[in-house]
């Protein structure tokens, strides 16, 4: 790693950063939540090294759009094969990115079962070397590990002391085992022994799970002396969740509908293109009215539109100032035949 290259040891202490959360937290997502509350680093849903290695690259690509807005922001890779995490990483650093970012956490049955995501979790070996093959497609940029603190069973000590041995520049454990999936809550009790095992070892540490505001994260942070918190479900229906300034339930339900609005047209602007569906904004649409009056008859009505302006339609007469859509700028498109040649045989 170029220490030049590593932002997160110029980042405030204590960083509050934004969860990837596939189908989620799309370039959409993050672009309104940059605006709104920016977190101090952003990560891409999770896509598929071996799928970006492959024809399905073009269908991927979308998946690793950004906004200029949104940096620090992250590409989160996973697969279990050296040779595509190297060239994933690769085409990452080509794409622009601040950092790359491996998931060894998801607990998907047909991810683990081949062994990527929490999988990694029961084979270290091949953990490391697929981050030593990231390292090297990351040409420099800081490599990251965002997992679980176990699979079956809590097993912390052991597998951070196998990932501190590849010098990353952070790791993010989600305090559950693959098995608790999200079922329990997060065992913040062993955060204390994993700050121990980082402390002058060159790696960050951040802990992630159930945490909801900034001043529980804060807490989190002044007890346990964890470098960061990772945000997730939180920011459902709520892109103000970064900002101290603001709390959703003082904004009047103009300002929410706005942004709600804001968000589905960025949502059309960015994605027209591509095979991400409207039906994505339904999801969305639930959270943002989620507590407004009228929310029951809102929800329904929106959870049947299939494009910005339907919702434009739905939500006019809920509004006392009318709603005007101002696009931002879209990343420019990438070069693909150039991403090609970087795994082309
Ligand atoms: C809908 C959804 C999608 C997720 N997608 C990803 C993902 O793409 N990559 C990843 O590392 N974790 C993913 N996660 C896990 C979250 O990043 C996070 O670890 C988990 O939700 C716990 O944090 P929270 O309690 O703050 O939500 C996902 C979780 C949810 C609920």
């Amino acid at each position: 790693m170029n220490p030049a290259k590593n932002f997160y040891t110029n980042l405030p202490k204590p960083a509050f950063v934004l969860a990837p959360l596939e189908q989620v937290t799309d370039a959409a997502f993050r672009y309104i939540i940059a605006k709104y509350g920016k977190p101090h680093v952003l990560y891409t849903e999770f896509t598929s090294a071996d799928g970006l290695c492959s024809l399905g690259l073009e269908r991927l690509i979308p998946d690793l759009r950004y906004t200029e807005s949104e940096r620090p922001i992250v590409a989160q890779i996973f697969g279990k094969r050296p040779e595509t995490m190297r060239h994933a990483a690769e085409i990452c650093r080509k794409l622009g990115f601040d950092g790359v970012d491996i998931n060894m956490g998801c607990p998907e049955k047909n991810v683990c079962k081949t062994g990527a995501g929490a999988g990694m979790i029961n084979d270290p070996s091949l953990a490391k070397e697929c981050i030593y093959a990231v390292k090297e497609g990351a040409g420099g940029l800081p490599v990251s590990v965002k997992t679980r603190i176990g699979f079956t069973e809590i097993t912390l000590e052991e597998w951070v002391n196998h990932l501190l041995e590849t010098k990353i520049a952070l790791t993010t454990l989600h305090l559950r085992t693959r098995k608790e999936m999200s079922k329990v809550p997060a065992h913040w009790d062993k955060i204390h022994r994993a700050v121990e095992l980082v402390k002058d070892s060159g790696t960050l540490l951040y802990g992630n799970g159930d945490v909801e505001s900034l001043e529980q994260g804060q807490s989190l942070v002044d007890e346990t002396g964890v470098d960061g918190v990772m945000f997730g479900r939180a920011i459902f229906g709520n892109p103000w969740l970064f900002n101290p300034r603001v709390a959703r339930e003082d904004l009047s339900v103009t300002e929410r509908l706005h942004v709600l609005l804001e968000h589905a047209y960025v949502f059309e602007h960015f994605f027209a293109d591509t095979r991400k569906h409207f039906l994505i904004m339904r999801s969305h649409f639930h959270a943002y009215v989620n507590g407004m009056p009228s929310a029951k008859e809102l929800r329904i009505k929106l959870t049947q539109c299939s494009s910005a302006d339907e919702a434009h339609a739905v939500v006019r007469d809920y509004m006392d100032k009318p709603f005007v859509f101002d696009p931002p700028a879209i990343h420019s498109k990438p070069n693909l035949e150039e991403l090609r040649e970087i795994f082309a045989v």
